[in-house]
């Protein structure tokens, strides 16, 4: 059962909402799966409050890192097949690992120097947790809030960065899309967004498929990836 956890040290990056689009591709594909909640502000929580919530994804809250234990606990009676722990932008995050056992950390980079850092701290982090576990800990950054048309020059310097650093990317990053925001104000899925008229739903639902195919992969054949991930690099 993958367990997958968003992590940055900075609150804003894109955690909660890349979380969400997890859930919600994985849904798409008949996954059963569990959202662990674990910011005090509830973000998800107040997601699944909204009308339409697919009925293969739960949604529990851990307001506080003591209490991931018990909201795993208690995600586990339904049988996910997926765990999704999304944690608050702080360095108390970090301590999401000291409390749950997991396969892979991903931590989003929007298109600033402040993220590229923040990112670097986290891969560093997965690392140090890892080799205390003693077991390797797979990181990967992806890009988020990426501009739909041109992609500007910062953007080029933090992807350079990360490369530099040694830090593994997803191939697919997410677009800056209204379509992402508008979830956690109508709640449901892209059927929902459709239905109330969002604009650029296709291209949402687009994105987002390719984004979960890329942590599929990731968590089914890690072997697979590496080369993957170097030719998109080449490419
Ligand atoms: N890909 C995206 N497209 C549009 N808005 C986004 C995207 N990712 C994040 N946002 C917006 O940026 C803000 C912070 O995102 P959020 O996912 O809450 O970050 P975090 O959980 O890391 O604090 C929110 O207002 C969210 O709607
Ligand atoms: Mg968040």
């Amino acid at each position: 059962m993958p367990n997958i956890a968003f992590i940055s040290p900075k609150g804003g990056a894109g955690k909660t909402t890349a979380a969400l689009l997890l859930a919600l591709g994985l849904a798409e594909s008949g996954a059963r799966v569990a959202l662990i909640d674990s910011d005090p502000n509830k973000p998800l929580v107040h997601w699944a409050s909204l009308p339409d919530r697919p009925a293969s994804i739960s949604v529990h809250p851990a307001p506080t890192v003591q209490d991931i234990r018990d909201a795993v606990r208690e995600a586990s009676r339904r049988e996910p097949e997926w765990f999704i722990v999304d944690t608050e932008g702080s360095e108390r995050g970090a301590m999401v690992f000291a409390a749950l056992r997991f396969d892979l950390a991903l931590t989003p980079v929007a298109g600033s120097q402040l993220d590229l850092r923040e990112a670097i701290k986290a891969a560093r982090m997965t690392e140090a947790f890892g080799k205390r576990a003693g077991s390797a800990l797979a990181h990967r950054a992806f890009l988020t809030r990426v501009p739909p048309a041109l992609k500007p020059r910062t953007l080029a310097t933090v992807v350079a960065g990360l490369r530099a650093a040694e830090v593994k990317m997803l191939p697919t990053g997410l677009v800056e899309k209204e379509a992402f925001r508008a979830l956690f104000a109508i709640g449901g899925g892209f059927e929902a967004l459709e239905a109330a008229g969002v604009w650029g739903v296709p291209a949402a639902r687009h994105n987002t498929e390719s984004f979960v195919r890329d942590i599929v992969d990731l968590v089914r054949r890690p072997d697979a990836a590496p080369s993957r991930l170097a030719a998109e690099a080449h490419g």
